[in-house]
């Protein structure tokens, strides 16, 4: 089955052009080869208010499959995407952020500085990646297979296991 995704970049420099976004693309891409259909990559600043309703809009009213989430996930003040998906979670999901961080530390140890987590707010799962495209092939590789059972078993459906 099509499963459905929403990419959501967090980045200041991105959001007023100061740089180009790279690391949505990457996701988008690499999902996309996967057979993943996009519904849209949306690209804001680190604000709370404004990734909440972009969560929001992507649980409730979209209603897609999987949100990815790039950047803000780190120890700078401003880094506000874990904090804020959390706000909007029915039920945590900790063992994909504990893999990714635990595969990406044999790549780098500032994989240790990642604070992202996973989520699911209604039928939509939610993941937090790290800001640089790098970091979100890297997880994503981690995570990619689990991730149509994952959903599968979020939405209630009947699987061969
Ligand atoms: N994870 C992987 N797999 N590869 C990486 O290069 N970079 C790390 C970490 N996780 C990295 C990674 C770095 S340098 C930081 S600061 C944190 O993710 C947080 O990144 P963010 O603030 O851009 O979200």
């Amino acid at each position: 089955m099509e499963r459905s995704a929403a990419v959501i970049t967090l980045s200041d420099r991105a959001y007023s052009g100061e740089r180009k976004d790279a690391s949505g693309p990457a996701i988008c891409e690499y999902l996309s080869a996967r057979g993943w259909k996009i519904e849209y990559a949306h690209v804001i600043d680190d604000d709370e208010k404004k990734l909440r309703a972009e969560l929001l809009e992507a649980a409730d009213e979209r209603g897609v499959d999987l949100v990815i989430t790039t950047g803000g996930t780190g120890l700078a003040p401003r880094d506000i995407t874990p904090e804020t998906t959390l706000s909007v979670a029915n039920r945590l999901v900790p063992g994909i952020a504990e893999a990714i961080r635990a595969e990406s530390m044999k790549i780098t140890k500032h994989a240790m500085l990642s604070r992202g987590v996973a989520v699911i707010r209604k039928r939509t799962l939610i993941i937090n990646l790290p800001g640089s495209p790098k970091a979100c092939t890297e997880s994503l590789d981690v995570i990619i297979e689990a991730l149509p059972h994952a959903i599968g078993i979020m939405r209630g459906e009947k699987l061969d296991k």
